[in-house]
């Protein structure tokens, strides 16, 4: 039996090859985040959680947001976090209070859905964080985002070892998209730019798949 409406459930119902899963989308009205929400749209329950939009409100800098968030949400079986941003600017100038924001935000903000948000995952569930090229080919004056999304890159990894009940972790590390060509291809000259269609499949495989503790690194 096929459904073809958004299901309320508590825990995911594997139907054959099919499975319709309560997905947490963290930053789900941005750039990458609504690609990755319009993909998963018509097979799952979605919730879209940021600061000003989306279904709920959360700022994953602050601890006892994102504490509120999951109290809301109730369990979920996928969360993903598309969120998060950091420092780019001149590295000779470049100072703690520069680098500190995006280490509360993108990055702590990061590990914190994880370590909060592990009690709100149903068994089998998966998270999906967010870092970027930077971390591997950092652009000028991309110090603290590089340092940022490897620390992201590195904490998925370890993490996927210890998290129970079959639940799993990966992080998309996207590079320049296509969709941010405007708004930010000017900072990454010669980088190649990255079709959102292959990068919204890199979301899917991390929670429909059954990869666990992996850096999908999309970018060539
Ligand atoms: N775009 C690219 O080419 C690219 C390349 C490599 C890596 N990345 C990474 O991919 C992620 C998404 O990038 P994007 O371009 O899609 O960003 P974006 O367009 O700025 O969207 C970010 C989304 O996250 C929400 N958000 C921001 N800060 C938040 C916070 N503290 N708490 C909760 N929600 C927050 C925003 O909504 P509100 O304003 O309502 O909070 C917005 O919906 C970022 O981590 C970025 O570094 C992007």
């Amino acid at each position: 039996m096929l459904f073809f409406e958004p299901l309320r459930l508590s825990m995911a119902i594997p139907l054959g090859d099919l499975c319709y899963m309560k997905i947490l989308i963290i930053g789900g009205s941005g750039t990458i985040g609504k690609k990755v929400a319009a993909a998963f749209a018509h097979k799952h329950e979605l919730i879209i959680a940021g600061r000003n939009s989306g279904d709920i409100n959360v700022d994953i800098s602050s601890a006892a947001s994102i504490k509120g968030m999951f109290e809301l949400t109730g369990k979920v079986d996928a969360c993903i976090c598309t969120a998060g941003t950091g420092y780019y600017g001149p590295f000779e100038t470049m100072t703690q209070e520069h680098v500190l924001p995006g280490i509360g935000n993108k990055l702590i903000g990061q590990i914190n859905l994880v370590l909060i948000g592990k009690d709100y995952l149903n068994e089998g569930g998966s998270f999906t964080l967010t870092s970027g090229i930077a971390a591997q080919h950092p652009a000028k004056n991309g110090a603290c985002v590089a340092m940022i999304n490897g620390a992201v890159n590195s904490f998925a990894l370890a993490a996927a070892q210890e998290l129970k009940q079959d639940k799993r972790i990966n992080v998309v590390s996207p590079g320049l998209v296509e969709d941010s060509k405007d708004r930010y291809g000017a900072f990454f000259p010669g980088y190649n730019l990255v079709p959102m269609s292959k990068l919204v499949n890199a979301y899917i495989l991390s929670v429909e798949g059954a990869v666990n503790g992996r850096i999908l690194k999309v970018y060539s």
